[in-house]
């Protein structure tokens, strides 16, 4: 892993346009940052890693290895934030507890900060970070604490209570969360009106 330059970012580039990506940027436009996405287009992707600070990855689980690709060296000495929910093409939990889907993705990028966040909450929630006044809370791991810092700072600037929780091995417990909050709103029918929150 290489030093990172600024741990202020002022911009982001999205790498998924859809739920997670859209809410993502409107979350981060509100609050002052340029933000730019991109959808499955190989050579737009790569452009749009070199021009951001901070890359967003809000892509279906199963793309990732597409778009490691696309983003080439384009990501390397940045920082990586996954978004991903470990879900199989058949909405199956993906990953285990001995590997995470963020270190996998960590080992695709070596050059590059991969931070875990933001899996835990809905879209409808990451404009405001909040649910019925509350902030829900979302937890950054990596493996470079300035990496944590930059991304829990853009997710409190959201509006989210944003935890530092500790290095990229926690994505192992962060991603069943992520799982956790799919079926409580999707098998026990309580809706995306839900959300965490770390009291403390
Ligand atoms: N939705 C949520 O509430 C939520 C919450 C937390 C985490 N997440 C996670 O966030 C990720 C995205 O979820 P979503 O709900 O936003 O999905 P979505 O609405 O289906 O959008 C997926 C986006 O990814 C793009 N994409 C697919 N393959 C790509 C590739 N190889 N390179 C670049 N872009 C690619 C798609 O582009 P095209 O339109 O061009 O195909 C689309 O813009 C998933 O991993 C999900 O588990 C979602």
């Amino acid at each position: 892993m290489v030093a990172l330059v600024s741990p202020v970012p002022s911009n982001g580039a999205i790498i998924g346009q859809g739920n997670a990506g859209s809410a993502l940027e409107k979350g981060l436009q509100q609050n002052g940052y340029e933000t730019k996405t991109v959808g499955k287009e190989p050579e737009r992707v790569q452009a749009l890693t070199e021009w951001g600070e901070v890359i967003i990855l809000a892509i279906p689980f199963p793309e990732r290895s597409n778009a490691v690709d696309a983003m080439g060296d384009a990501v390397d000495g940045k920082i990586l934030v996954d978004v991903t929910n470990a879900l199989s093409e058949n909405s199956e939990y993906a990953s285990s507890l001995e590997e995470s889907g963020a270190e996998e993705l960590q080992a695709m990028v070596p050059d590059a900060t991969v931070v875990k966040c933001f899996n835990t909450v809905f879209s409808e929630h990451m404009p405001s970070g909040k649910l019925e006044g509350d902030a829900l809370t979302v937890f950054a791991a990596s493996d470079d604490e300035e990496a944590r810092e930059t991304v829990v700072s853009m997710a409190r600037e959201i509006g989210f209570d944003a935890v530092d929780a500790g290095p990229l091995e926690k994505a192992r417990w962060l991603e069943p969360l992520g799982y956790l909050n799919m079926q409580l709103a999707f098998d026990q029918d309580m809706g995306t009106n839900i959300g965490f929150r770390l009291v403390r």
